[in-house]
C-alpha cells in the first residue's frame, strides 16, 4: 500500500525546460501528485543567488517554468503549485534559522566551493550565496515535508536542512520535521551533441520546441562517430539517438533498430525520422496544452494565487510554532 506523506520540491527558474527535466524530476512528480499531499515551488528567490545582476528575464522565466509543469502534467488540484517569493514566511524562516546555523557547516557544504569555481564571470562572494541552503532548509521545513524529491546534486542541501532541523529541535522543542530525501531515478537522457542533457551545453530539447524545431534538431544529431557512411555498421550502444528509441519506442522497434543497425539495413536518416515522429507524437499533447495556457494568462495567476494561498497558511502555521518555541 502506498502511504500517503507531504513532498514538497522546487525548482529555480532558470530557463525552458528540456526533456531531461521532463524525464526525470517532472515525470517522477506526476506520479507522487496521485498519491501524495505535494507542494511545488518556483524557487525565484534561490535564483537570485546566482543571478542577482540581471534579474530582467526573472519574472519571464517563472512564467516559462510554471507553464511547462502544468502543461506536463502537473496537477494543480492535486498538488499545491505556488511561488517562493509569495510567501514570505520562507524570509522569516531563513532569518530565523540563520541564527542557529553555523557559518562552518555552509562553508563545507561541497556545492559551495564547486559552483563558485564552475560559474566563471559572477562574483558569488555573497552572504546570500554562502546562506543558500539555509533558505532551502526554510522552503522544506516549513511546510513540515516527509519527503523531497531531488536529485544527487542535492544531498548536501538535505542533509544539512536535517542538521539545521535537528538543532532547532534540541536548542527549543521538537517543532520540525526532519525530511528524507527521494532520489530521482533518471532515465539516460542524452542531449543532441551525445553529451548529457544540459542546458549549459547547448544540447537540449525543450518542451517548448515546435515540432519542426524538434525533428530539426533530431535530424542534426550526432550519431554512433565510427558510423561515417550509410553501408557502415553501427553500434546503438555509443548512439544517443539509440537512447531516445529506448525511451519512446515499443520494445519491438527497439529490437528492430539494434539489430538493423549493427548490419547496417537502417541509415541513420531513417532511425531519425522513426524515433522524431514517436517523440512529436508524444510531445504533442504537452504543446496543445502551453499552447493554451499561454493564451489564458488569468488561469496561470490564478492557480499560483491558489496554491500561494494555501501555502501561506500552511506556513504560517508551522511558524507560529516555531515563534512559540523560541519565545519570540
Ligand atoms: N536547490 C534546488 C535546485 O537547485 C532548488 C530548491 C530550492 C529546492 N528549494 C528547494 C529543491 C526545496 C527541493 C526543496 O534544484
Ligand atoms: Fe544511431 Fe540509429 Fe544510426 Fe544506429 S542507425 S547509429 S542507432 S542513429
Amino acid at each position: 500500500m502506498v502511504v500517503s506523506q507531504r513532498v514538497l520540491s522546487g525548482m529555480q527558474p532558470s530557463g525552458r525546460l528540456h526533456l531531461g527535466n521532463l524525464l526525470g524530476a517532472l515525470e517522477n512528480w506526476k506520479k507522487l501528485q496521485e498519491h501524495n499531499e505535494c507542494f511545488f515551488f518556483v524557487a525565484d528567490w534561490h535564483a537570485l543567488s546566482t543571478n542577482y545582476e540581471d534579474t530582467r528575464q526573472l519574472k519571464t522565466f517563472v512564467r516559462e517554468i510554471l507553464i511547462d509543469w502544468l502543461a506536463a502534467g502537473i496537477n494543480p488540484d492535486r498538488a499545491t503549485v505556488f511561488i517562493q517569493s509569495h510567501v514570505p514566511e520562507h524570509a522569516i524562516l531563513n532569518l530565523l534559522l540563520s541564527m542557529i546555523t553555523p557559518v562552518s557547516w555552509l562553508e563545507r557544504n561541497p556545492t559551495y566551493k564547486e559552483k563558485q569555481e564552475q560559474i566563471e564571470g559572477r562574483d558569488l562572494h555573497t552572504y546570500g550565496f554562502l546562506g543558500y541552503p539555509v533558505l532551502q532548509a526554510a522552503d522544506i521545513l516549513l511546510y513540515k515535508a516527509d519527503a523531497v524529491p531531488v536529485g544527487k546534486d542535492q544531498l548536501p542541501h538535505l542533509e544539512l536542512t536535517r542538521e539545521i532541523a535537528r538543532r532547532f529541535n534540541s536548542l527549543y522543542s521538537p517543532v520540525l520535521v526532519e525530511p528524507k530525501e527521494m532520489l530521482t531515478q533518471f532515465p539516460k537522457v542524452m542531449g543532441t551533441d551525445g553529451r548529457k542533457m544540459s542546458k549549459s551545453y547547448g544540447n537540449t530539447i525543450n518542451l517548448s520546441d515546435s515540432e519542426p524545431e524538434v525533428r530539426q534538431k533530431l535530424k542534426t544529431m550526432v550519431t554512433d562517430p565510427a558510423r561515417v557512411r550509410r553501408k557502415d555498421p553501427g553500434n546503438p550502444e555509443v548512439c544517443a539517438v539509440f537512447d531516445f528509441h529506448k525511451i519512446y519506442s515499443g520494445s519491438d522497434v527497439i529490437k528492430q533498430i539494434d539489430k538493423e543497425c549493427r548490419t547496417a539495413e537502417i541509415g541513420c536518416i531513417d532511425c531519425k525520422s522513426l524515433v522524431a515522429n514517436t517523440m512529436v507524437e508524444q510531445l504533442a499533447p504537452i504543446w496543445e496544452s502551453r499552447k493554451s495556457l499561454e493564451a489564458n494568462p488569468k488561469r496561470l495567476e490564478d492557480i499560483v494565487q491558489s496554491g500561494g494561498e494555501h501555502a501561506t497558511k500552511v506556513s504560517q502555521q508551522t511558524l507560529s510554532e516555531v515563534k512559540e518555541a523560541m519565545k519570540i
